[in-house]
């Protein structure tokens, strides 16, 4: 089957925008199916780096169709920010397809996500302040607006103003500024025209792509570690981000699934709150933060760093039914004497072999590494697997057999063709 899934393995930010550009020249579908704007998907090409939050990956080909699925939480001000940003870029957004049952992410939700963060004082999740949590509880509530409601306009204003009036009641209760329907009104009276060119009814859209038999790619967002079900919970997003999100989230049967490619790092990163058993505190930390530019994409945070968690990486492996590993920003480690791998860990005298679930527990837990050799010179040159080093091979092979997914894709580089194939995909 012609169909992939690409899912972040790890915390998120494993380097999904950069490998969909790369699969999706090859690709006639490109479709986003959870989170929202808390995404932040980086493409360099050419020398042009284009940062996509709710545009699938897929933007910069001219006759692939990019679709924004009915499991997406859409901010509409930030989808056009994004079109426009694109188009003075000199890409177009002919191609997209927004899903008329997609929710959207509305002025309120924003204010919500801020309270609730400020509330939880020193437990706080470390949200992208994006809206998201609350805009999928209200899904979940059933008070949620979707896109089509915008087609319905005394609907949406009813809808709109119910929703208000509770969260305002909120607001005031903690002495906190209520927002006002009008301006939202108005401006969302605007927005849909602008929104209408692009509105579709989707799953139809992408089972017909399938059934046709053309290559249509998932694109993840998040990780499998940050998933609500599966993830660090609470310290987790408020959608789906395994593979399983791709089938609820895009309207397409598990039956129709071909492959599922699981994205790690070389090493992990996490940005927000929440554990991360092998995070460095320490010169090495500071090393690969400086060297992998690990800043957020959507919040400019500094994100935490730390060794490749085999526990982690396996789970994830399990709960992704991955069939394929891609390992992403190999060079981050060029020069390094030293590489280490967590292969356990330690928790009150035992050794544990895999990702608990108790947070507890997790947090507690104390890493076990095994030591590997670093490379001399770089990596960002090569482009076939055996122009690597022994020893980066070395590395990579180790992983490979530690998590028990065999390696398919390995990026070396942020552009689009530093990147090595050693199974194709499709
Ligand atoms: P995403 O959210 O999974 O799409 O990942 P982000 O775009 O948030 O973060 C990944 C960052 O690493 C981006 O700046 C990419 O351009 C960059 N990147 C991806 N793969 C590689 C790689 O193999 N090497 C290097 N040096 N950078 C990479
Ligand atoms: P991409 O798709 C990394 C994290 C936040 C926070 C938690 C909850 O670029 O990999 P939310 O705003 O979703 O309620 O925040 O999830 N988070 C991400 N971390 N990459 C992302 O997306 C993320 N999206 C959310 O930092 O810890
Ligand atoms: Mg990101």
């Amino acid at each position: 089957m012609a169909t992939v899934i690409i899912v972040g393995a790890q915390w998120g930010d494993e380097g999904k925008g950069k490998i969909i550009d790369f699969l999706a020249s090859h690709a006639s579908m490109v479709v986003r199916c959870q989170g929202g704007s808390n995404a932040g998907h980086t493409v360099v090409w050419q020398g042009n780096t284009y940062k996509l939050h709710l545009m699938p990956s897929g933007i910069l080909y001219k006759d692939v169709t990019c679709v924004i699925a009915n499991g997406v939480v859409v901010d509409i001000p930030c989808l056009l920010q994004e079109i426009d940003l694109l188009e003075k870029q000199g890409v177009s957004a002919a191609s997209l397809r927004l899903s008329l049952r997609a929710h959207m992410i509305l002025p309120y939700h924003y204010r919500m996500d801020e309270l609730q963060e400020q509330l939880k004082g020193a437990g706080k999740i470390g949200t992208t302040k994006r809206g998201i949590g609350p805009a999928y509880a209200d899904k979940a509530s059933r008070c949620g607006i979707r896109i089509a409601d915008l087609f319905d306009w005394e609907h949406f204003e009813e809808k709109l103003r119910l929703n208000m009036q509770e969260k305002n009641h909120l607001l005031r209760s903690y002495g906190l500024e209520e927002l006002d329907a009008e301006p939202i009104l108005q401006e969302y009276l605007l927005l849909r025209e602008r929104i209408r060119p692009y509105v579709a009814e989707t799953a139809p859209l992408i089972n017909a792509a399938i059934e046709s038999g053309q290559k249509v790619l998932f694109e993840g967002a998040q990780g499998a570690l940050l998933d609500i079900d599966h993830g660090t919970y609470p310290f987790v997003t408020s959608s789906q981000p395994v593979a399983g999100g791709v089938c609820t989230g895009a309207g397409v049967g598990p039956t129709k699934i071909g492959k599922v490619a699981g994205i790690a790092k070389a090493y992990v990163t996490r940005v927000g709150d929440g554990p991360l058993p092998t995070e460095l505190f320490d010169e090495q930390g500071e090393r690969i933060r400086n060297a992998g530019m690990e800043f957020g994409t959507t919040t400019g945070r500094p994100r935490r760093c730390g060794w490749f968690d085999v526990p982690a990486a396996r789970y994830s492996a399990m709960i992704n039914g991955l069939t394929d590993l891609i390992v992403t920003k190999l060079d981050i480690f060029d020069g390094f004497e030293e590489i280490r791998i967590c292969v356990a860990y330690e928790h009150e005298g035992r050794i544990l072999r895999e990702f608990p679930a108790d947070l507890r527990v997790l947090q507690q837990c104390k890493p076990v590494y095994e030591t590997m050799p670093g490379w001399p010179g770089t990596v960002s040159h090569c482009r076939r697997y055996d122009e690597l080093p022994v020893q980066a091979r070395a590395y990579l092979e180790r992983l490979e057999q530690l998590v028990g997914t065999p390696i398919a894709i390995v990026a070396v580089g942020s552009e689009r063709e530093q990147t090595i194939i050693r199974r194709n995909l499709f």
